[in-house]
């Protein structure tokens, strides 16, 4: 189990490039991690995350903002809704925004009761970016990216969990111990067959379907007769004889 957090209680951990990059980096580190089955993201103090920092990317220039901020912030976003292992977002503080893009990268959202969700953005008058109109719709519905980011409507908890936007919804200060209780429910399943489940469900919402592809077709090659008859052949500087395969 491994837990990762959002670290900027100042300001509502509203995610700057430095923590986006930071995001992207431990992705890739939890990713390779072969010790870690599940992650359980959190954020410091008494927010989850009050969505992207308004001061950074209200400063960028038109070109930076497309090349940097939401290209970066894209690959971090999609790291860590791809990674193999289930990852349970502790909302124990407001989601907002980007805050609510991060949570929908989650595969389960546990949310204390007190909490609010929402899509502000267009009050400030930009777009609910890092996927936000898009992975959101996906996991949460076209409507109610529709009541959040057009109408503004901002949903306490219990509503959050009656329309699917979080999976429970628990006593204040109990979230993380519900993830932690969770994350073990994780661990008490074949690793494998886990990452290969999270995979396929990624790939019929339509998160990376080319790669889910290949990796599952890759890997039932990579272990075939044929492979390890056409690498002989290939050192061997012979032509491969392919007629003694495991096609049956
Ligand atoms: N970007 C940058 N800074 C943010 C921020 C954001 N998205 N959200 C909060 N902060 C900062 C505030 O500016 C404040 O900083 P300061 O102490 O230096 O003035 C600090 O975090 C605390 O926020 P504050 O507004 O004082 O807390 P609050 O409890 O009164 O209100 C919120 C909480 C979440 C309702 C309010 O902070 C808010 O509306 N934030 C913006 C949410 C938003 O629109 N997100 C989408 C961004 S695209």
């Amino acid at each position: 189990m491994c837990h990762l957090r959002l670290n900027r209680p100042d300001k509502l951990n509203a995610l700057d490039a430095e923590m986006v990059d930071e995001l992207a980096y431990k992705c890739r580190e939890i990713e390779a991690h072969p010790d870690v089955r599940v992650l359980i993201l959190s954020g410091e103090g008494k927010a989850f995350c009050a969505g992207g920092d308004i001061e950074a990317w209200a400063s960028e220039s038109p070109e930076k903002f497309g090349r940097h901020w939401v290209r970066d912030g894209h690959a971090a976003f999609d790291a860590l809704a791809r990674l193999r292992q289930p990852v349970i977002a502790v909302l124990d503080g407001h989601a907002l925004g980007g805050g609510l893009e991060v949570a929908a990268c989650a595969d389960l959202r546990i949310a204390e009761k007190h909490i609010k969700l929402g899509q502000p953005e267009t009050g400030l008058g930009i777009i609910p970016g890092w996927s936000g109109t898009q992975r959101a719709v996906r996991r949460f519905g076209a409507q109610m990216v529709r009541r959040m980011a057009l109408f503004g409507e901002v949903f306490t908890a219990e509503e959050a969990l009656a329309h699917g936007l979080v999976d429970q919804v628990v006593e204040s200060g109990t979230a993380m111990q519900a993830a932690e209780d969770m994350a073990q429910a994780v661990l008490q399943r074949g690793a494998r067959a886990t990452e290969l489940t999270k995979m396929m469900i990624g790939a019929a919402e339509g998160e990376e379907r080319e790669r889910v592809i290949e990796s599952l077709a890759g890997a039932l090659a990579a272990g075939s007769d044929e492979l390890a008859e056409g690498l002989a052949a290939f050192r061997e500087k012979r032509k491969p004889d392919f007629s003694k395969g495991d096609t049956e």
